[in-house]
């Protein structure tokens, strides 16, 4: 009863907070996000906390209450708040003490947390194209498309993660979402992850995490954070043990570096690379198998392609590819962010949050 009630409360603030004009973070560029440095060398508990400083505290709670509200059923809740404290201990580092230090500023308990970290894992339809152009450079570029627009679009940030002063890597997240779905390992390659739907996530969850398989956009984060070039982080994404299914899409800096894996929780089911000899200078991946045809009632894979076929490859370029990326149904009423990135042009990492006004 205590939840409910607390639950309610979140909504009401959260409701109030609608009605407010939009972003309280201004960057100058219409629909830019805020931009954040994370410095890996603050110990995890603290490195975010500068961040949740610029956002109201009351938002961010009712958000999450919001995000596992609608997405968790309430039993998977309960049993979910039990076990935390049990698999704490398994899962991966340095997120839970990221998790825990935002909590604990926040006044939520470690199982709000972590469940609202996971709680992304599923329910997100996006695409992610790379593509070569005809001197062999290589692009690549996102939609990310989710519920809860009105409250992700505020949350929307990109981070640069700090080594030793200076940016390891960035990528785009949402403000207390410690895993990247989006991000760039500056002259290396670049990382994007759409969803796999095989629905009741959750079920299987917990016990593949006990095992100690990685939440989808926390092994992004590890690789842009670990592996030295586009092949280890190929190897990488495709071989380590999951929570669920995904298809991860990596994009290089030389010719030919950009792949589709399609993923089963356990390992690769599909790598399915670039092949510019033979024409196939760009792949499309949406939410479906690419060797399945798509389901008409969510086709955004055609248009993609079709866009790609009238640019054509002599005309790719960050900014055309951000163009294919708006074309209706590939940008929809759900697209909460576009990033376009190259990892060969660290500096060119661009994202905008559209649908915003
Ligand atoms: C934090 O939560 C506890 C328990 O729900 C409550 O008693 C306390 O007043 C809260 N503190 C703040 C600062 O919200
Ligand atoms: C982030 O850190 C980089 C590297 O130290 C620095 O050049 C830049 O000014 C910082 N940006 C922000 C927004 O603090
Ligand atoms: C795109 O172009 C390729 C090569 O010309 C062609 O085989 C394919 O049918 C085209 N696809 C669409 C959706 O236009
Ligand atoms: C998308 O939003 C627009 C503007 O609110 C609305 O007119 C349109 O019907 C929506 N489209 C879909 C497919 O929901």
């Amino acid at each position: 009863m205590e939840t409910e009630a607390a639950g309610q409360r979140a909504y009401l603030v959260l409701a109030v907070l609608l009605l407010l004009p939009g972003p309280w973070l201004s960057t100058g560029v219409p629909g830019a996000p805020p931009l954040f440095n994370v410095s890996l060398d603050a110990a995890p508990e603290q490195r975010w906390l500068p961040v949740l400083q610029h956002y109201d505290l009351d938002f961010l709670r009712a958000s999450v209450a919001e995000v596992i509200g609608n997405r968790v059923p309430q039993w998977v809740l309960e049993i979910i708040g039990d076990v935390v404290p049990k698999v704490e201990s398994f899962l991966p580092h340095p997120f839970t003490d990221e998790i825990r230090g935002m909590c604990n500023f926040l006044n939520l308990s470690l199982a709000e947390g972590i469940l609202v970290n996971l709680a992304y894992e599923a329910s997100a339809f996006c695409t992610s194209i790379v593509a070569q152009d005809s001197q062999g450079h290589i692009y690549h570029g996102r939609n990310l498309d989710y519920a809860f627009g009105n409250v992700l679009r505020k949350l929307t940030v990109d981070v640069q993660f700090l080594k030793n002063g200076q940016i390891a890597f960035t990528g785009t997240t949402f403000v207390g979402y410690v895993g990247l779905w989006t991000g760039q390992s500056p002259r290396k390659f670049t990382i994007s992850g759409d969803e796999r739907d095989k629905g009741r996530w959750w079920e299987n969850a917990i016990a593949a995490i006990a095992l100690g398989h990685s939440p989808i956009s926390w092994l992004i984060r590890k690789t842009l954070s670990d592996s030295e070039n586009f092949e280890a982080a190929v190897n990488c994404l495709a071989k380590t043990p999951l929570i669920a299914d995904v298809y991860y899409i990596i994009g290089g800096t030389a010719p030919r570096e950009g792949v589709v894996i399609t993923r089963n929780r356990g390992g690769p089911a599909d790598i399915w690379p670039l092949d510019p000899l033979n024409g196939a200078w760009f792949r499309v991946e949406t939410n479906y198998d690419h060797w399945k045809p798509v389901p008409t009632r969510d086709d955004r894979r055609t248009p993609a392609i079709k866009a790609l076929n009238a640019t054509g490859q002599a005309h790719i370029s960050m900014e055309t590819l951000f163009q294919v990326l708006s074309v209706f149904p590939v940008y929809n009423n759900y697209t909460i962010y576009t990033t376009v990135m190259s990892a060969a042009q660290p500096d060119k990492y661009l994202t905008r949050i559209r649908n915003s006004s």
